[in-house]
């Protein structure tokens, strides 16, 4: 273990590190390859941006400094010695890994040309106030947003115009609700991308936020990072989280600072969007135990034998390295915060998240709708490319 004077001297040379190459102040838009982190351009082959914070690539941020957590972990604001990913730490990763070694065994394949039988499409008014109009099932067959097979493909309009109402698009959920107990499986090759887009691969619990919501893939616009999220009721905080990715925010509670909620930045650019379907996507597999909520990434090309051949049973094992986010459930939050979840998959634009945010065409949610509404040519990235989705339960 390093001494406290080499924590501080960490810490110091991190925010150095910041100051220096890589780092300009935002202009307009940022420069190709650079991202917008706070009022900086940045790097993100070189940094990390958490909140509004820029720290080296693969660091994460406690309170105010940035940290490694191969050598670091936080509790609360304060850094400790000892790493999340060393194996000689004895007491200071409190955070769940009796789950590992748990084995679970193939429930339910969600694939090929019956992939659509076991879920209901939504049509309802999209919640998050998006520039939507989502599709029934006898409406996406025959306007070609859906194909079911190998890979099944769930798409966007890219051929109309829409001045009001939104572009059409589809939600799906899972007829079946799981468990703790469970892993998700998401075999993906592709995801939607682009300007205006809004595009999640979630779990959900009922009468939210009581049941719980685990984000596993979401993000907006031109956004270079998944971004994994658990939304919740009253309780429940996360620290210790033993994890590759970054501490975006620790507050699950979806009543506190606007539904924020606790969300962890992936490491890789190949967990999201461009870099993610340049690379041929990947698999997203998420533990959900009783005692730790775990999301691993493996980019195509990357995935464990025991993940890619996708048998009977499935181990979580330290074969999978460290898992991209990992939340704790215990005293700070009990496991009685997520039940009988469902699985959901949709694509949005604008709204809530991503027209709030929007920079691509004019700003804010109204040159959003204007974007998404007049170019349909420009969601042609807009699809989900899927070769399966699977569950295994204990
Ligand atoms: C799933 O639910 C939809 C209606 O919501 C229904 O049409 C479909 O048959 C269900 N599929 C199965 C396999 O139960």
């Amino acid at each position: 273990m390093p001494p406290l004077s080499t924590l501080a001297r960490a810490a110091a040379v991190a925010a150095l590190a910041v100051t220096l190459s890589g780092v300009q102040p935002v202009l307009a838009a940022c420069g190709t390859g650079l991202s917008a982190c706070g009022s900086a351009c940045y790097d993100p082959t070189v940094y990390t941006c958490i909140g509004t914070t820029l720290c080296p690539y693969g660091y994460s941020l406690c309170g105010t400094a940035c940290y490694s957590p191969s050598q670091y972990h936080c509790s609360g604001t304060t850094l400790l010695q000892g790493g999340t990913t060393t194996t000689t730490t004895t007491t200071t990763t409190s955070s769940s890994s009796s789950a590992t070694g748990t084995s679970y065994a193939l429930s339910d394949t969600y694939s090929g040309s019956t992939f659509f039988s076991a879920w209901t499409f939504f049509t309802a008014t999209d919640p998050t106030n998006g520039f939507v109009q989502y599709v029934s099932q006898a409406t996406a067959q025959s306007s070609g947003l859906i194909s079911a097979g190998s890979p099944t493909i769930i798409k966007t309009d890219t051929t109309n115009v829409y001045t009001s109402g939104g572009r059409p698009s589809v939600r799906i959920t899972s007829n079946k609700s799981y468990n703790a107990g469970t892993l998700f499986v998401f075999d993906l090759n592709h995801m939607p991308y682009g300007c205006g887009t809004w595009p999640a691969a979630w779990i959900l619990g009922p009468s939210w936020p009581a049941g719980g919501e685990i984000d596993v893939i979401e993000g907006v616009n031109l956004q270079t990072n998944n971004r994994m999220t658990l939304h919740t009721s009253s309780g429940c905080t996360m620290s210790s989280q033993v994890q590759t990715g970054s501490v975006v925010s620790t507050d699950c509670v979806a009543a506190d600072n606007g539904n924020e909620g606790c969300s962890v930045q992936a490491a890789t650019t190949t967990s999201y969007g461009s870099g993610f379907n340049s690379n041929g996507g990947g698999v997203y597999v998420t533990e959900w135990s009783t005692s730790a909520i775990k999301i691993w990434f493996f980019p195509r090309g990357s995935i464990p034998s025991d993940v890619a051949a996708g048998g009977a049973t499935l181990t979580p094992s330290s074969s999978w390295g460290t898992p991209a986010a990992d939340f704790p459930l215990g005293s700070a939050c009990t496991a009685s915060h997520f039940s009988s979840m469902q699985i959901v998959l949709d694509l949005t634009f604008c709204g809530d998240w991503a027209g709030s945010v929007f920079t691509c065409s004019g700003s804010g949610n109204a040159a959003c709708q204007t974007y998404v509404g007049d170019n349909p040519s420009a969601f042609t990235e807009a699809y989900w490319s899927i070769n399966s989705i699977k569950t295994y339960v204990n």
